[in-house]
């Protein structure tokens, strides 16, 4: 290979939002200059591009087609906090595998997900691609999005290879305002942000992306430390490293480099292999090479990594894709299912006062009312896919399928997400004077949401809680139906409102999976994957927490907390309340002493004690106090969503060993230091049962 055709090889660029290919990418593509584009998709669009690079070049390089194939492709699922609220990770490493089919039937073989970045800060618009707040649930999701993507060989039809992105610590923004700076400590990067990577790795993810943000005085995306020494020397990740959107040119901007030649070296020399969308790599390799400023066994590596993934790509042999089974792929009846099962699987129900819901199918009529009722767009969420928003059921129309006989059901906007104007109410309170019954549907658009959608309130927006206190006004029993990504301070709401639906943006089939569980189709049993503050000044609020030296204490003034707000979450990580009611019962261990490398299993019996089936996630967590560096109050060890009839009890068991019972100690090497573990369950991490362990030394 010539120097220009390596560094061809380490050059993505990007396609146009519809997913056509650009005039110069052919000729790039001809001269062996583009190794891979983003957002070029459809069998016929890569099959054309990918011609010119398998049958013209002069080494018949493929190219690789990625795409932000983050929770589906065409059949568009729920945006992932809401898969992460299913805590099914079977659900929802099959959601990734249909995504995957639809995906690569349209020539596109890398996506950029999962996106498994720790969010605790909800302020960042970013929240709703990653799986919140806890490494343990995030880890699980990101093993789970791995397999379906990648499945056993990512050469195989139907699969892709993934992306673990972005490396790392993106969501830790101060503010949480995107691509803004980050200063981690190693510990608290090794316990909470890295754990959902290294599942990736061991689960065998591709690739890797690295990101914008400034991580402890160096941008991620030079960062020899984060992608030398722990990806490549410590993990032996052996993939590609994507850099993110111009994240190399924008060392630059980040003031580590003086110009584009040095953001090229740096870049290079700290360990990203391919360039996305900049070109300094192929406008200043030669340069740097004959310089000496890049070693060419740099460039030699990042391309022996892009060929690496081709080869088990099987695009050597295989590089086109065909329309007649991308016809026959997207959007297949058994994929509309599946997003319909994984949207109703998602939703938290928050509130139930009275039973108001499940709905009865003797109700005479129902007025169906606010901004997001009938907003298809919103209900793709951020990173759509090729989702299109006309093959959206909303929840307006999800209802009216129901076709329940004798129903009427009347539907008003009420205002917008986020309009300042009142001038709908009126229509709207007079839907719900004619109605037994009122569905609000309340919350964010899609576009104050994702990327670049950070938010310094999490209030519902505009006048929608207006929208809401006049419906109340009117006396009409109602239930609040949420659509968002991110949690809201929506204290009214829990205060007020009889019934409060969690059910972010579900996808293509959102309005149909809203109706099931309306209607009790389907019994909701969703869990919260991030805490609900009650006011954004509480930010950061999440349930791992350290205790400090002076823990919140009502009436004690001189302890940790607000004068203005108790200090405790609206909804803790881990709630959701189901149609059914269970009762946790008998937390024991299979012994009572372990040594520091031995292991344990605790047992807990869940019995459903309603009238209806249902699912519980049952949640076991850990603390460790007397040790030799601080710990927090809780930790997420173990969780298992069950299915229970009415009255049947089982029993749930955690496996307990080294990994789940240590941490890095001051000098950051990882033990399991003797000393009391309390071990905790619930069905939420307000937890309800509690034990202990004993670690003992070796020796005793
Ligand atoms: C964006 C995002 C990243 C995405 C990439 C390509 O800026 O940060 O998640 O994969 O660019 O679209």
């Amino acid at each position: 290979m010539t120097l220009e055709e390596k560094l061809g090889q380490l050059q993505q660029l990007d396609g146009t939002a519809e997913g056509e290919y650009r005039p110069e990418h052919v000729e790039l593509a001809r001269r062996g200059r583009l190794g891979s584009t983003l957002n070029v998709r459809g069998a016929r669009r890569t099959t054309e591009l990918q011609r010119v690079a398998v049958e013209e070049s002069r080494l018949r390089i493929p190219l690789l087609f990625a795409f932000d194939v983050i929770h589906g492709y065409r059949t568009v699922f729920p945006v992932p906090l809401a898969e992460a609220a299913s805590w099914d990770v079977r659900l929802v490493e099959r959601n990734a595998a249909i995504a995957a089919a639809e995906a690569a039937s349209a020539g596109v073989r890398w996506t950029f997900a999962p996106m498994v970045d720790i969010a605790r800060d909800p302020r960042w618009g970013r929240i709703v691609e990653g799986s919140g707040e806890d490494p343990l649930l995030g880890a699980e999701m990101a093993r789970a999005r791995v397999r379906g993507f990648q499945g056993p060989d990512y050469g195989l039809p139907g699969k892709v290879v993934a992306c673990a992105k972005h490396w790392v610590a993106y969501g830790a923004a101060e503010g949480g305002r995107d691509y803004n700076t980050t200063d981690v400590s190693e510990r608290t990067l090794r316990e909470i942000y890295f754990p959902p990577f290294k599942a990736a790795v061991d689960a065998g993810v591709g690739t890797f992306m690295s990101a914008f943000n400034d991580l402890n005085g160096l941008p991620t995306s030079a960062n020899p430390h984060t992608l030398t020494d722990v990806l490549r020397q410590e993990w032996k990740f052996d993939g590609i490293v994507v850099s993110d959107y111009t994240s190399v040119q924008e060392l630059v901007a980040h003031g580590l480099a003086a110009d584009g030649r040095e953001a090229a070296a740096l870049a290079l020399r700290a360990g990203v292999d391919m360039e996305m969308v900049s070109r300094l790599f192929n406008e200043h390799g030669p340069a740097l090479v004959s310089q000496g400023r890049i070693p060419m066994a740099a460039i030699d590596e990042a391309v022996r990594r892009v060929l690496r993934i081709k080869f088990r790509l099987g695009l050597f042999d295989n590089p086109y894709a065909s329309e007649a089974e991308e016809n026959e792929t997207l959007l297949r009846a058994e994929h509309l299912a599946a997003a319909r099962q994984a949207a109703a699987r998602s939703v938290v129900l928050l509130k139930n006062q009275a039973g108001v819901l499940p709905l009865s199918r003797s109700l005479k009529s129902i007025a169906v009312i606010g901004p997001l009722a009938d907003d298809a767009q919103s209900l793709l969420g951020s990173w759509s896919g090729d989702g299109r928003k006309e093959e959206v059921v909303t929840l307006l129309a999800g209802l009216r399928a129901r076709n329940i006989a004798g129903l009427r059901i009347h539907y008003a906007k009420g205002c917008e997400v986020d309009g300042e104007s009142r001038a709908g109410f009126d229509e709207a309170v007079r839907a719900a004077k004619k109605a037994s019954f009122v569905i609000l549907a309340v919350g964010e658009s899609a576009a104050m949401s994702g990327e670049a959608a950070s938010r310094s309130s999490l209030d519902l927006p505009g006048r929608q809680l207006e929208l809401v206190q006049a419906v109340h006004a009117t006396g009409k029993p109602y239930a609040v139906v949420l659509m968002n990504g991110r949690p809201l301070s929506i204290n009214w709401l829990a205060t007020n409102a009889p019934a409060i639906l969690e059910t972010w943006f579900g996808g293509t089939q959102a309005g149909h999976a809203i109706a099931d569980v309306l209607f009790g189709d389907v019994n909701p049993g969703g869990k919260l994957p991030v805490t609900f503050p009650r006011s954004v000044g509480q930010v950061p609020l999440y349930y791992n927490h350290k205790p400090t030296g002076r823990p919140p204490e009502a009436g004690n003034k001189y302890t940790s907390k607000y004068l203005d707000v108790p200090w405790t979450p609206l909804y803790p990580f881990g709630y959701g309340l189901s149609y059914t009611e269970f009762t946790l019962s008998n937390l024991r261990l299979s012994a009572a002493r372990v040594p520091p490398g031995g292991q344990v299993t605790a047992r807990v019996d869940v019995q459903n004690t309603g009238r209806l089936p249902g699912d519980e996630v049952v949640q076991l967590y850990i603390r460790r106090a007397a040790v030799s560096v601080t710990r927090p109050v809780k930790e997420l060890r173990g969780f298992e969503r069950i299915t229970l009839q009415p009255g049947e009890m089982r029993t749930v068991e955690f496996a307990l060993g080294p990994e789940q019972l240590g941490f890095y100690d001051h000098a950051m090497k990882f033990v399991v230091e003797p000393g009391v573990v309390d071990i905790m369950a619930g069905s939420s991490s307000e937890t309800t049962l509690s034990t202990r362990l004993e670690i003992v030394p070796d020796n005793q």
